[in-house]
């Protein structure tokens, strides 16, 4: 399975992918997507978790976490993470792994156009691929740090499949924000739809058996660009959709959940299957709820349009912070 965001980032991928990597028993996650510009939150019996390079799959103990040769690694916060999730001894990156390094950071930070214009994380993502591109930027096996954890990733991911383990892809930022086919220039360095997503990690398409897309029950974004139907910030703040972004701690724009990007995010990742995240920040009525049918009316007109708009299946479901939070409707239909 292939999880990807549907918007602009920050949908609750996190979230989605831990409820998985628990209830699913996943082998092996490998993680595609840009670099630590993202982060990821996981709320686990009342700990919280923001990880920027690992899999979010990590509260599953026996789950291998990989990085796809496409991720840029910043060795320090990679390392930090493995220490504080406590996951030494299961972390592999692939040798081809671009390394970011400080003047990258620098680099992100110190353009206008970038920080200023199209508002970047500053993590020196954009800068790095630039280096990746011109060819001269190092690698994961020039760093002796990083020795010990290199391994060939997309073998070790192409021979779990064909050994019917359950792999998960892990995706980051969101379709709209791909370089490609999002809101440009306003987006990030490079593709992060699925078929990006796979090619990160080394898997080609007919490997593939799910792609999972990840909506939030509405909309926010970070930096500049376009927001269709942008709420004023006072009104997003009384609906409770002002975010705070865990990577760069800005205010997040906000937006009702928007059908026709939904349609439009499902084609681009060819995606089979929807989860709805932060159901219950709209209809507080819903949290903690765990069964499709204690939902309110209002709440299942919400996923009932939206299965009609995309014209695939509503199967999970967030109605609060903690992984557990869920309604998983992949086995029943509502
Ligand atoms: P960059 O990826 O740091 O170059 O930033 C480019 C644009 O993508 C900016 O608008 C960032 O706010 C946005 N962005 C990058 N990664 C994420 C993410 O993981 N979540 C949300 N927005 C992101
Ligand atoms: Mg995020």
């Amino acid at each position: 399975m292939v999880v990807v965001g549907g918007f602009w980032g920050d949908e609750g991928k996190g979230k989605i992918i831990s409820y998985l990597a628990l209830k699913d028993r996943i082998d092996l996650a490998a993680r595609g997507g840009v670099g630590p510009n993202a982060g990821h939150t996981v709320c686990y019996q009342g700990k919280s978790f923001k990880l920027r390079m690992l899999p979010t799959t990590f509260l599953y103990e026996k789950c291998r976490l990989r990085l796809g040769a496409g991720v840029l690694v910043n060795p320090k916060i990679l390392l930090d993470e493995m220490r504080l999730t406590n996951s030494e001894g299961r972390v592999g990156l692939d040798p081809n792994c671009a390394i970011i390094e400080d003047k990258h950071i620098e680099a992100d930070k110190g353009s206008e156009h970038l920080s200023k214009k199209i508002g970047t994380t500053g993590t020196g993502t954009g800068p790095c691929n630039v280096d990746r591109v011109q060819r001269i930027a190092k690698t994961a096996k020039d760093i002796p740090a990083l020795s010990r954890l290199l391994v060939d990733v997309s073998a070790e991911v192409n021979g779990a499949i064909d050994g019917g383990q359950n792999v998960l892809l892990e995706g980051t930022q969101g379709t709209f924000l791909s370089l490609y086919h999002g809101s440009y220039p306003y987006c990030t360095s490079k593709d992060v739809t699925a078929s990006a997503i796979c090619s990160d990690v080394g898997v080609g398409p007919r490997k593939i058996d799910e792609v999972l897309v990840v909506f939030k029950a509405y909309v926010t974004r970070v930096g500049g660009g376009l927001l269709p139907n942008e709420l004023p910030e006072e009104e997003a703040k009384r609906r409770g959709w002002a975010e705070i972004a865990t990577v760069t701690g800005r205010a997040r724009r906000a937006a009702p959940f928007n059908f026709d990007l939904a349609r439009k995010a499902v084609e681009l990742n060819s995606a089979s299957q929807v989860a709805v995240t932060k159901l219950d920040v709209v209809y507080p009525e819903c949290i903690g709820v765990r069964d499709y049918s204690q939902l309110s009316k209002e709440a299942q007109r919400f996923i009932e349009r939206i299965e009609a708009t995309v014209k695939i299946p509503v199967t999970l479901i967030g109605t609060g912070p903690e992984v557990d939070d869920a309604i998983d409707m992949r086995k029943k239909s509502h």
